[in-house]
């Protein structure tokens, strides 16, 4: 058989083969097996070297048609065998777009979040700044900056986790009004700041008391700073919080870092003040404490108070959650029990 006759005959069969692959597998087999490298025409090719000069050029100009052919024809091929497989697949793979939806669940922020960060608001548009301090206090911000040293009996109310002697979880939000004090430039203005954040007591959980809260405190320290600054403050946020017509009172009270100090009480935003469950029957509701910056602590901070005075409160937000959504165990806010938290959907 001639070189021509061996080709047609190659050529032949594999049209045939590649008519009939099934798939782009298959085809790709034929492709390596005709066209490579040990295939059948680079075979032939390489015999060309006995032919005689004359022969040699057509029978390669031959060969190379043929390859080109069935290049082509392999293409083709491949064309088809794709869109038939995607045609497979979709056909396969449909969905039915009638079936309903699969919903998305949506997680809600903590109720206490949702508090702090409604409070943060109403100080922010009142020109506060918002810090953040530390949950793991020394014993000297967390205490002896507040005017508490160390055997001062009102600390007895604040007994807390020791890491060891001088380091402790901080058992209020005020280390931070010292933290931020002693670093505020007062000639680019008065210091206002709230702190939100978590709190730690050596309590006995029961349903009022939780060994991990939260507090917000807020301070002002300037020139002039007054009682009446204090309160007009206080009514504008309870105003806020619970409603335009609250109103608030004040009661003398004690804390070793305010002199004067106050409690802070809120008309019932339940009963108006007639009386009712939420306010014991008293018209009046104790949410803060509250007073004007001790002497000593402005002066531990390098403030001194012959020109500076300042107001400072602590607000405790698991109350305010508890006051406003009837809440009575504390102890609800912290066992994340999505049946409860996911009931405070936010705005
Ligand atoms: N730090 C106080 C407490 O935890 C609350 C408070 C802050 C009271 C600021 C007065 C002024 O008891």
């Amino acid at each position: 058989m001639s070189l021509q006759d061996k080709l047609e005959a190659l050529k032949q069969e594999t049209v045939a083969k590649i008519d009939a692959a099934q798939d782009l597998k298959a085809l790709n087999q034929i492709r390596v097996e005709t066209l490579g490298k040990k295939g059948p025409i680079t075979e032939v090719l390489r015999g060309m070297k006995d032919l005689s000069a004359e022969e040699r050029p057509k029978v390669g100009s031959f060969a190379n048609e043929i390859r080109d052919e069935l290049t082509a024809k392999i293409e083709e091929k491949k064309i088809e065998l794709e869109k038939a497989e995607l045609d497979r697949t979709l056909a396969a793979e449909s969905i039915d777009i009638t079936l309903p939806g699969k919903a998305v669940k949506q997680g809600v922020r903590h109720v206490l979040t949702q508090i702090m960060e409604e409070i943060e608001d109403i100080f922010i548009g009142m020109g506060y700044q918002v810090v953040e301090g530390s949950e793991v206090e020394s014993d000297h911000y967390n205490f002896e900056r507040m005017n508490l040293p160390k055997d001062h009996p009102a600390r007895d109310m604040q007994d807390t986790f020791y890491i060891s002697d001088e380091v402790l979880i901080r058992t209020h939000t005020s280390p931070v009004q010292a933290r931020t004090m002693e670093k505020h430039d007062f000639s680019k203005g008065p210091l206002r700041m709230i702190s939100p954040g978590k709190v730690f007591r050596r309590d006995t959980d029961d349903a009022t008391h939780s060994h991990q809260f939260h507090q917000i405190e807020g301070l002002v320290v300037d020139k002039n700073i007054t009682m009446a600054d204090l309160k007009g403050t206080l009514e504008v946020m309870m105003k806020k919080m619970f409603g335009e017509d609250r109103e608030i009172r004040l009661r003398p009270s004690y804390f070793p870092f305010t002199e004067p100090s106050v409690e802070v009480d809120v008309s019932c935003f339940k009963c108006g003040g007639a009386g009712c469950n939420v306010c014991k029957y008293t018209g009046w509701i104790e949410i803060l404490g509250a007073g004007m910056v001790h002497p000593n602590v402005l002066r531990m901070s390098g403030i001194d108070p012959e020109v500076y005075s300042g107001f400072a409160f602590g607000l405790g937000p698991d109350r305010v959650a508890m006051l406003r959504y009837g809440v009575n165990d504390i102890r609800n806010f912290y066992q994340n029990d999505l049946r409860f938290l996911g009931q405070f959907k936010g705005e």
